[in-house]
């Protein structure tokens, strides 16, 4: 590992910023919140399709209330979730889009305290999820959603207000692990850096549409360390795929030269991006300093890691799991997004979070 971190100044970090987090946050300059991406921010927009990119039954949400499996690929809430909640923006995401548009009823008022947007499986390349489960909302149709919402918010706040809601709004996304992951599944014998100039494109195209429909302050959320993965463990028989965390970290370092580079060529562009990859990386390394007992195996799931499949209600399914970092084949447990958002949200200094963090970027007025 190159990771140059101090033993355990993850845990540290995290400490003074539980300490911190009591503190009741609200943004005046925060109208909304809209969520872009996979199943790290996904809360159920997956119910509404036919795919098989769910997470619907027993044992997802176990520690949700009521024990409600709720679309989350979650045992309870996911980073999407926390990060608003830390924000004072309400006490989790804002419903799907596609919950919303099969109710019309309340949908003009309840868009404009924002959306989410996300679709397990999906990723930045349009095609990515749609064989593998059959139906995903790909980041492009996401954002042709949000363009309906877009053109909602001006027609009932008149054109000012809605430009000023939708420019103040923060644009949270959280994409490309499944480009990787899936590319690498269908090509395991060549490297997922094959496809790092069409992700990065796409990528960038992705973001010039939603500067496009006036969307300024962007939170971006990169790929996580897919190499380390249950599922991927599962399949390479124990270590971490270096190819696919080499992808994380290859592609953490372009989007964040891409967004500086957006920032000086495009008028009131804000950003930040969080390193997943070392946050990650760091429990990983030191999982008993950041309070995890077990960083390799999934609660959740059957086979070798229990990386063989989803959970499901017949998978195996752990005591203690907030002691875990994974979840699932592929998802991090409740506990450990939670740390992932305090971490996106208040981290001081440049190393998991730049240039700034996420709730400064929240209280900029644009
Ligand atoms: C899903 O399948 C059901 C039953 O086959 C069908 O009625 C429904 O329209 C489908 N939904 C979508 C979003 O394709
Ligand atoms: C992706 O899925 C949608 C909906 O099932 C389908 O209409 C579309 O043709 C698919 N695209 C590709 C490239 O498979
Ligand atoms: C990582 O990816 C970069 C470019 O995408 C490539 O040049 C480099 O050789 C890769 N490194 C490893 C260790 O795979
Ligand atoms: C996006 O990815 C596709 C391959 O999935 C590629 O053909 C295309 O050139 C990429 N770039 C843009 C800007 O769409
Ligand atoms: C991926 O993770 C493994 C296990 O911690 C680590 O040894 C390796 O250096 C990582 N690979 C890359 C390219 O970061
Ligand atoms: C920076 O952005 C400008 C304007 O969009 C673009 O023309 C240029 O190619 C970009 N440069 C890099 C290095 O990406
Ligand atoms: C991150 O957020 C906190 C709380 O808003 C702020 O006090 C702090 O200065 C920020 N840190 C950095 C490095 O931007």
């Amino acid at each position: 590992m190159a990771l140059a971190l101090g033993e355990s100044s993850f845990f540290l970090l995290v400490v003074i910023l539980t300490a911190n987090s009591m503190l009741p946050l609200s943004y005046a300059s925060l109208p909304a919140v809209f969520i872009f991406g996979d199943s790290t921010v996904d809360v159920g927009t997956n119910n509404y399709l036919n795919g098989t990119a769910t997470a619907t039954d027993r044992f997802y949400g176990i520690d949700y209330p009521y024990s409600m499996p709720t679309g989350r690929f979650s045992n309870g809430l996911n980073t999407a979730d926390f990060i608003v909640s830390l924000l004072g923006d309400g006490r989790e995401s804002p419903p799907p889009y596609l919950a919303l548009a099969n109710n019309m009823a309340g949908f003009k008022s309840k868009i404009l305290r924002g959306v989410n947007f996300a679709s397990g499986g999906s990723g930045i390349l349009e095609d990515t999820g749609n064989k593998t489960w059959k139906a995903v909302v790909s980041l492009r149709n996401q954002i042709d959603q949000f363009a309906i919402v877009q053109e909602n918010i001006l027609e009932v706040l008149g054109k000012a207000k809605g430009e000023h809601l939708v420019a103040n709004s923060l644009y949270i996304i959280s994409s490309g692990s499944n480009d990787f992951v899936e590319f690498t599944q269908n090509n395991p014998f060549v490297s997922s850096t094959t496809i790092m100039t069409d992700v990065q494109s796409n990528f960038t195209k992705h973001l010039k549409t939603l500067y496009s429909l006036g969307a300024r302050k962007f939170a971006i959320v990169s790929v996580p360390a897919i190499g380390c993965i249950p599922a991927v463990r599962a399949i390479v028989g124990g270590s971490c795929l270096d190819d696919l965390n080499n992808s994380s970290r290859v592609f953490y370092s372009s989007m964040t030269k891409i967004l500086d580079n957006f920032s000086s060529t495009s008028e009131g562009f804000l950003y930040s991006i969080g390193n997943t990859y070392l946050m990650t990386m760091s429990i990983i390394d030191n999982a008993r300093a950041n309070g995890f007992r077990e960083a390799i195996n999934a609660c959740c799931g059957t086979g070798d890691f229990n990386g063989g499949d989803k959970c499901t209600p017949t998978s195996n399914l752990c005591k203690n799991r907030d002691e875990y970092l994974f979840w699932d084949w592929f998802h991090p447990t409740q506990r450990a997004s939670s740390l992932a958002a305090l971490t996106l949200v208040f981290a001081e200094g440049k190393e998991f979070v730049t240039p700034i963090n996420f709730s400064q970027l929240a209280s900029k007025e644009v």
